[in-house]
């Protein structure tokens, strides 16, 4: 009795072990592909109707949908594509499985995007796009492999302007675009929304009694103006600027248009090496109006669900643009040939203002060394958001394209948005002292929601 039944042990045991190994293997591979998908989401729907980059005044710019974008040969003919191809295929984890672990330690990216540009340079055909690009692009081009650039001018503590005292880390640090010339805008910001130090949050009913609030800091992100064009010499002033507000971060380029990536760029790594501990990160023009009490506010209630939903890594918010077509109207400064750049942008928050966790900003620093340098800013950081499978958060309150129609002139608008571009420093200070005046009366409205989203629900 005891034999037959050890007998029949082992065929028990050669039978279903097989079978139930097939089984837990199935049932990994389940698992692993229901999660690669829940991460990614849809980055063109019916409700995001079709946009075009700014600048665009007609609409039959618009570029096809690909309709199978692994398909290489659809992209044959665009330089960027072409180059930003070769370095995905190089750390494709399928084909390239070591590669990509040993790229995986940062600093290899950045020789990556070196060897695919100087293999770029031997062929033919790329030779050929080259040469038949616009000139702006073209100078472009010839730059865009260099990434280091000294620093001029920087803050000597550690993020920005600060306050005297500060009891906790900074809730939220302000990075402004500007250029040497905008004295005026600096002013004022520092007058007004970018003034650094304990904000309290905008009180609200629904919110918890106690009141919220948190430290702000500042710094201003400047390339250098064109001495021949200029005529004069003004980096004296600056120094001298930044001696008294210590709150200028100036790099050694041009301050052109198609140099303002490297601004995204070099911030990322100069806010990576200090040790700043603030939780979020404001990147922005200098002619924008921010709400900075509304955003507090919104920032505290975000922290919340971030921390709990751990998203806090992945957090970027602002107005979203979506499938947007590039810029094929030759007159524009958004212009991108179809030779340069084919098919539409990446989901990319409009670069007026947004605002993101300094999680997420350490990790832009490392993706950026694997995403060539394109030549407009809020395209590359949508570029990189991609890479990292992040998507920014569409906020209606982040009016980056200005009030709709009349609702500016609407009782207590001001109260109800993040941000507004664009406006002027006389501007920016009027609106920053109505809004302290207007506070009481003000003081039950709440964030402006979108009004072409409710009406596409009803239905
Ligand atoms: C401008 O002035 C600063 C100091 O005043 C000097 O160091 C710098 O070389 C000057 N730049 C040019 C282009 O002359
Ligand atoms: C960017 O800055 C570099 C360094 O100053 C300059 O040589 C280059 O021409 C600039 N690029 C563009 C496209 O203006
Ligand atoms: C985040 O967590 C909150 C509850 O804490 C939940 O209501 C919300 O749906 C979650 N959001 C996401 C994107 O998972
Ligand atoms: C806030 O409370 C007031 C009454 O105290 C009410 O009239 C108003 O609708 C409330 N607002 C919000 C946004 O809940
Ligand atoms: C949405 O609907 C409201 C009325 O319900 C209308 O006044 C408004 O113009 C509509 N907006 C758009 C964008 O269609």
């Amino acid at each position: 009795m005891a034999q037959f039944s050890c007998r029949w042990r082992n065929v028990f045991i050669c039978v279903c072990t097989p079978c139930l190994c097939m089984l837990l293997l199935f049932f990994y591979a389940g698992i692993v592909m229901c999660m690669r998908m829940k991460g990614v989401k849809a980055p063109w729907t019916p409700e995001n109707p079709q946009f075009v980059a700014p600048g665009i005044s007609e609409h039959k710019g618009f570029a096809p949908i690909p309709k199978a974008f692994w398909r290489n040969e659809l992209h044959q003919d665009a330089f960027w594509n072409q180059l930003q191809l070769d370095v995905d295929r190089s750390l494709n984890p399928i084909l390239r499985p070591s590669a990509t672990k040993r790229g995986l330690k940062g600093s290899k990216f950045s020789f990556l995007l070196r060897q695919s540009f100087s293999e770029a340079k031997k062929q033919e055909n790329m030779k050929k796009i080259f040469h038949n690009l616009p000139p702006h692009i073209q100078r472009f081009v010839n730059y865009m492999q260099r990434r280091t650039y000294p620093i001029v001018l920087q803050p000597d503590g550690e993020c920005g302007a600060q306050a005297k005292e500060e009891k906790q880390p900074p809730l939220i640090l302000f990075a402004i675009k500007t250029e040497e010339l905008n004295f005026k805008n600096r002013q004022a910001i520092r007058q007004t929304w970018g003034r650094a130090g304990w904000v309290a949050g905008q009180k609200r009913n629904g919110s918890a009694e106690e009141e919220v609030g948190g430290y702000v800091r500042r710094v201003f992100l400047l390339g250098k103006e064109n001495p021949d064009d200029l005529g004069v010499n003004i980096s004296e002033l600056l120094r001298m600027e930044n001696e008294h507000y210590g709150d200028i971060l100036q790099w050694d380029f041009d301050d052109t248009f198609s140099n303002l990536t490297l601004k995204d760029v070099l911030f990322w790594r100069w806010f990576s090496r200090s040790r700043c501990p603030t939780v979020f990160v404001f990147k922005g023009d200098d002619d924008v109006f921010v709400n900075t009490p509304n955003l507090i506010t919104y920032l505290w209630d975000q922290l919340v669900t971030l921390q709990a939903n751990k998203t806090l890594k992945d957090f970027m918010v602002g107005d979203v643009i979506a499938a947007a077509a590039p810029n094929r109207e030759d007159k524009s400064k958004y212009f991108i040939p179809e030779s340069f750049y084919s098919g539409r942008y990446p989901r990319y928050a409009g670069g007026g203002g947004v605002v993101y966790s300094s999680l997420l900003a350490k990790r832009l620093n490392l993706i950026s060394k694997r995403v060539h340098l394109y030549p407009i800013d809020d395209v590359y950081v949508g570029m990189c958001m991609l890479q990292l499978n992040a998507f920014p958060v569409h906020h209606p309150a982040f009016l980056t394209f200005d009030f709709p129609g009349e609702e500016e002139k609407q009782p207590c608008s001001y109260h109800k948005i993040l941000l507004v571009h664009k406006r002027n420093p006389e501007h920016t200070v009027r609106l920053w002292s109505d809004l302290k005046q207007t506070q009481t009366q003000c003081k039950d409205v709440s964030l402006r929601v979108d009004v072409k989203k409710k009406n596409i629900s009803k239905p």
